[in-house]
């Protein structure tokens, strides 16, 4: 048991990766934390699995754009468990619009969540990791925070922002024992690639398919684990060689 009495927040785990990476590290053992936006049937049904896995686990829906609602949600976990070992910044939202065309508000709305979220939900993680003399902080990236595509102007730059972060981190929080990582997916089935997407990406990426949750829930418990203690202010691309080049999945050129 790799997690055994560790506390976990996973936020975005009603869901695709967040929900997978919940079970895993419930199976092995840890308090989870599931969250999702709000309450919702998904949110239940990925709370009661966890909950038969490890049964002291929580369930706490939070907006993550509305930082006083960030805080009271750490309030909460800092009051149930006394401590968060692990913190996992998973949480998305995502769409598109030419940059011509791209609102202020989504711009504002794709940072809240993507990036501020991430920030003042680590800064207050990381300060009960400090009393507690260690933890680990894994943001999830995606493969557009260094390879953008059209209508991407503000998803990409927010994940872009977020690798920084971790960097940023990771370097200051190293002295305090605290780890910070990041995984950056290719395209993964989940609610955010549909179907027909997926279908397009059987053409670009060199592995012929596209990845499954289970497959970045894997890398995300290895940074979190004791194995990975060494590891930080690093990134680790899951993508199936997406992004090995341009020419990756074009054997003719
Ligand atoms: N799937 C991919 O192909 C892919 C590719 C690259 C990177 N990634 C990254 O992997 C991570 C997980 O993606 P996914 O595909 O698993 O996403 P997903 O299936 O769309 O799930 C998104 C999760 O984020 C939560 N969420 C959305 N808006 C929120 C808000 N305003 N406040 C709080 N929680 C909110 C959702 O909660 P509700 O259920 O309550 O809405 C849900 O749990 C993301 O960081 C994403 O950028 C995914």
């Amino acid at each position: 048991m790799r997690f055994a009495e560790k506390v976990v927040l996973v936020t975005g785990s009603s869901r695709g990766i967040g929900r997978e990476t919940a079970f895993r590290f419930a199976s092995e053992g840890a308090h989870v934390i599931v969250h999702g936006h709000a309450e919702s049937e998904k949110l239940e049904q990925a709370f009661n699995q966890v909950k038969q896995l490890s049964p002291n686990s929580l369930k706490l829906p939070c907006e993550l754009g509305d930082a006083d609602a960030i805080r009271e949600m750490f309030r909460i976990i800092e009051a149930h468990f006394g401590r968060l070992d692990i913190l996992v910044n998973n949480a998305v939202v995502q769409n598109g619009y030419p940059f011509l065309e791209l609102p202020e508000k989504e711009w504002d709305r794709i940072f809240a969540v993507n990036l501020k979220a991430p920030f003042i939900s680590s800064q207050l993680a990381a300060k009960m990791m400090v009393k507690q003399g260690g933890g680990k902080i894994i943001n999830i990236g995606s493969v557009h925070e260094f390879q953008t595509k059209r209508n991407f102007a503000h998803y990409s730059t927010s994940k872009g922002g977020l690798l920084m972060l971790t960097k940023n981190m990771a370097l200051e929080l190293a002295q305090y024992n605290i780890q910070v990582n990041h995984v950056t997916p290719g395209a993964i089935a989940t609610d955010l690639t549909d179907p027909a997407r997926q279908q397009q990406f059987l053409t670009a990426v060199p592995a012929a398919r596209v990845g499954q949750p289970p497959e970045i829930a894997a890398m995300i418990c290895f940074l979190a684990s004791d194995e990975a203690n060494y590891i930080t202010g690093a990134s680790f691309v899951v993508d199936g060689g997406l992004t090995l080049g341009f020419c990756a999945s074009r054997p003719d050129l």
